[in-house]
């Protein structure tokens, strides 16, 4: 039966307790994490959010009752106790923050019962995630989570003091909007009193902040919550928090500055690493024709290397056909790995086709001179040489190429250069490397669209030197956005925005807009410009990016409290689900998939 806390406080956390505190009596409450029943004693371990704490029952101290109560404890009985704090008399537990101390129970409240968990409740658990999942209130107690939601909590709190103390004021924006469709997949909210309309959930706060920078806030942010129907990832969820902030009369430099400070900050706080400043900053051209992708993870060279140029006129009709067809051939040199097994540059074959690549060719350089190629009898000597010395290929080393379009070629030797990385170890979780990409494409040609699309999103400014060509060769021209990275995931992004009319206009003829439905879309803020902007800009983080990294997870779900699984399903909740036909009605909504009906 539950007991009440009637009269009962609690005076310390289980780790708050220490051997400061020996002959005092205390009174801890928490979940049992193991109780042991050695005859006529008992071990109880107690847990709450601060850690574990050892209690002992023994009949003469806590009563003939308490020792009753202390004989029926089981894992994750919820148990309020009084005792003695007394230095251990048995081994030291150098685990423990407690490790050196127990208490001696005088007196025991069972606050709560419980069925026996469907999980061990432990650090480190071997049990399926589905499962964990499920069942996601008691995984919250496992330390590694809790540690995981403190961090954020932490990182949360030292953001907003950092940037109030910089001059930002917080404020929230609507998450009732008006859908925007460019970008990825809205989450769509039907409106009752309105049939047949309805609210977008934001991707971000974009417009709105824009529209306070218009208002004359000049630094705003918010720890804001957003939302993407798009396919789920490691690194993504459908709905995820920003910590997005706008500034006015500002430019690249200046939020670059703030943004690099307060990163320094929260490492250095946080998790005691220090960011070395000023933060290294590679244009996107760089770092796709380095590393094969615009957010390059710098903790590992094995850069691409160009060689077109080298092959143009070989014989090997695969480079060749590539290289004719506009595209280019270029590789990575996986030192010491020539002795590579042919099963396992088979699986990397097979792993660079799930990106599209047709096949993956290879230089092996034995220690002992020779060499094993899956094209050299297409080459003369002469190229075979100059390729193994433009890829500073030496005895030991794997060189392997790809020929194709030259965007499939970065994304497939971008994606192979992870893949070895990560086979051989390379990526120390302990090691942070941050850059901002900076100069991106304002525009990139979408193949389904047959248009060109924002890349980041409308209102971003183009380089001022690259203007001239937004009429003539929109591909061409750069834009003044900005991404911060770290150790390969893009944990920030943002740009300076437009705030002139007529750049506004032909950048939305750019992307074939006419300007009906630019207003329709985006008129509000359009019009806003018509009185009076000020020149702005801005950038926002991931936030749970952001955590996963500093608490070293690979996984964003673990630094989430109530994540969503691939399906953007709730596991727990079972959200989403079919809705009583009555609220269909109110909302004038029919569901024509018959599937989608109890
Ligand atoms: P962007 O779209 O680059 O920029 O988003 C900013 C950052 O948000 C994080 N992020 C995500 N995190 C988890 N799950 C997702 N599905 C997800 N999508 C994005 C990334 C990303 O860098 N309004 C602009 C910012 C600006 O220009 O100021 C914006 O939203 O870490
Ligand atoms: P094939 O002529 O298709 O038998 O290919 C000969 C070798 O070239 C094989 O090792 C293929 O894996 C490799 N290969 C095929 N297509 C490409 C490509 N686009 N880029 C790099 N290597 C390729």
């Amino acid at each position: 039966m539950a007991e009440s806390m009637k009269g009962l406080k609690r005076t310390h956390r289980c780790t708050e307790v220490s051997s400061k505190n020996v002959g005092e009596t205390v009174t801890v409450m928490g979940w049992v994490q193991k109780s042991r029943n050695k005859g006529g004693i008992i071990f109880v371990d107690l847990r709450d959010r601060s850690g574990i704490l050892q209690v002992i029952f023994e009949e003469a101290n806590v009563g003939a009752e308490g020792f009753a109560k202390a004989e029926k404890l089981r894992s994750e009985f919820v148990a309020a106790i009084t005792g003695t704090v007394s230095k251990r008399e048995g081994a030291v537990n150098e685990n423990l923050a407690t490790g050196d101390i127990e208490i001696i129970a005088k007196d025991i409240r069972i606050l709560s019962e419980s069925e026996t968990p469907p999980f061990p409740i432990e650090e480190n658990s071997k049990t399926k995630e589905e499962l964990r999942l499920k069942y996601r209130y008691l995984d919250l107690r496992r330390p590694d989570l809790q540690s995981n939601l403190i961090m954020r909590s932490r990182v949360a709190t030292l953001t907003r003091a950092f940037l109030a103390d910089e001059g930002f004021i917080e404020i929230e924006t609507p998450t009732l909007c008006k859908s925007t469709p460019e970008g990825a997949r809205d989450y769509l909210v039907p409106s009752r009193v309105h049939p047949g309309s309805f609210y977008a959930l934001p991707q971000s706060p974009q417009i709105y902040k824009q529209l306070l920078m218009c208002s004359g806030y000049d630094r705003y942010f918010q720890v804001a919550r957003c939302y993407r129907d798009e396919d789920l990832r490691a690194d993504r969820q459908p709905e995820f928090t920003q910590i997005d902030m706008e500034l006015s009369f500002v430019d690249v430099d200046d939020v670059i500055d703030v943004n690099e400070r307060l990163l320094a900050k929260l490492f250095k706080e946080i998790i005691g690493v220090d960011v070395a400043l000023p933060i290294q900053r590679m244009t996107y051209r760089e770092a796709m024709e380095r590393f094969g992708s615009d957010k390059p993870d710098l903790r590992f060279g094995m850069e691409l290397q160009d060689i077109t140029d080298i092959v143009k006129d070989c014989e090997f009709g695969v480079f060749k056909g590539a290289v004719d067809a506009g595209g280019s051939v270029r590789g990575i040199n996986a030192k010491g790995q020539g002795a590579m097994p042919r099963k396992k540059i088979d699986a990397l074959v097979d792993f660079v086709k799930g990106y599209g690549a047709k096949g993956l060719a290879y230089i092996a350089l034995g220690e002992d001179g020779t060499v094993k190629s899956s094209f050299a009898k297409f080459m003369k000597d002469e190229e075979m040489d100059a390729i193994i010395k433009a890829m500073e290929g030496e005895a030991g080393d794997l060189l392997l190429f790809a020929a194709d379009k030259t965007k499939l070629v970065y994304d497939v030797l971008g994606a192979l250069r992870l893949e070895i990385a990560e086979n051989l170890g390379l990526l120390d979780k302990n090691e942070y490397k941050f850059v901002w990409i900076t100069e991106f494409p304002l525009l990139e040609w979408n193949e389904d669209l047959n248009r060109y699309q924002a890349m980041h999103h409308p209102f971003t400014m183009p380089m001022e030197e690259d203007l001239p060509y937004i009429d003539t060769d929109p591909g061409k021209v750069r834009a003044k956005a900005y991404d911060i990275v770290l150790n390969g995931t893009e944990l920030g992004g943002g740009s300076v925005r437009i705030h002139q009319n007529d750049v506004q206009e032909k950048m939305f003829e750019a992307l074939g807009f006419s300007k009906e439905t630019a207003y329709n879309q985006f008129g509000f803020l359009l019009n806003a410009f018509k009185y009076g902007v000020p020149p702005h800009a801005g950038l926002a983080y991931g936030l749970d990016r952001l955590i996963m990294l500093m608490a070293k997870e690979d996984s964003i779900r673990d630094v989430i409290a109530f994540p969503k699984v691939k399906d953007a399903s709730c596991l727990m909740s079972e959200a989403p689900n079919v809705v009583d036909p009555k609220q269909l009605e109110e909302l004038g909504v029919a569901v024509a998939l018959e599937t989608a009906m109890p």
